[in-house]
């Protein structure tokens, strides 16, 4: 049974130094506590720039690290782009692909998101791979449906289910301070596994995170919701205290 993933998305924040503090203080909490490694894996997943300073301060710790995005290509003229061979060799085994914030920000299709986990795989990283509807979408009734779309069309087939992890993310969740309520979380993490069984096998191993505005107040709840195994955090994954305290609650739970 794979630990509950408690993995924080630093998103374009910080400097080399609050970076280094952030990891440190985490480290540093998660050594007074050692029984929440019982069941939970932690991740921070800082700026790529910052990923070998966060590497060094966390060495020998238990803390995973990760990137927030990679390149679809293996190497060569694309200009600004991060491969995963280079994540890969700074000390990331995870990377976040096809972040709302990403489709948003950056026009990412879900084919180009689907290229980017294989990608990863193909240099030793799990893609944390993102899908989630807008308030409109759910409004509309069609929360399922672009779901579907998007787990059909964001996962690359080489993938297995060893291979990755889904983060369903509500976009009208993330960074609203309002996390999707439990029967929300619990239909669609639900739905997500039934889609996933008909397209890979063992799809019970794969870890479905939820993420949008978990909070050490709501991580308990959460995570005792069916077929929610980690956490995806943006904002109270900022502070030592909230992002160890996201673990101690689910430990305790
Ligand atoms: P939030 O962000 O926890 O600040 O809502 C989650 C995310 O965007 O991954």
């Amino acid at each position: 049974m794979k630990r509950f993933l408690v993995a924080g998305n630093w998103k374009m924040n910080g400097t080399v130094q609050s970076s280094r503090n952030l990891a440190s203080e985490i480290c540093h909490k998660l050594h007074q506590t050692p029984e929440i490694l019982n069941t939970c894996e932690f991740l921070c997943c800082p700026p790529s720039l910052y990923l070998g300073s966060v590497r060094d301060v966390c060495a020998g710790s238990p803390v995973s690290l990760g990137a927030q995005d990679c390149s679809a290509e293996e190497q060569g003229a694309h200009t600004g782009d991060i491969a995963a061979d280079m994540l890969a060799d700074s000390g990331a085994a995870y990377v976040i692909v096809g972040h709302s914030e990403r489709r948003s920000d950056h026009n990412e299709t879900s084919e180009m998101v689907s290229s980017k986990s294989k990608t990863a795989r193909d240099n030793n990283l799990i893609p944390i791979i993102c899908i989630g509807e807008t308030l409109d979408q759910r409004q509309t009734g069609k929360a399922q449906s672009i779901v579907r779309e998007q787990l059909e069309s964001s996962i690359s087939k080489a993938l297995t289910a060893e291979d990755f992890c889904i983060a369903y993310e509500p976009v009208w969740a993330i960074g609203s301070g309002q996390a999707a309520s439990e029967d929300d979380v619990k239909d669609m993490h639900e739905f997500i596994r039934k889609v996933l069984s008909e397209m890979v096998d063992n799809a019970d191993t794969i870890r479905i995170l939820y993420g949008g505005s978990v909070k050490p107040e709501n991580a308990s709840s959460l995570a005792s919701v069916a077929n929610v195994n980690g956490f995806l955090i943006g904002g109270a994954s900022l502070k030592a205290d909230s992002f160890v305290g996201i673990g101690k609650a689910v430990a305790k739970h």
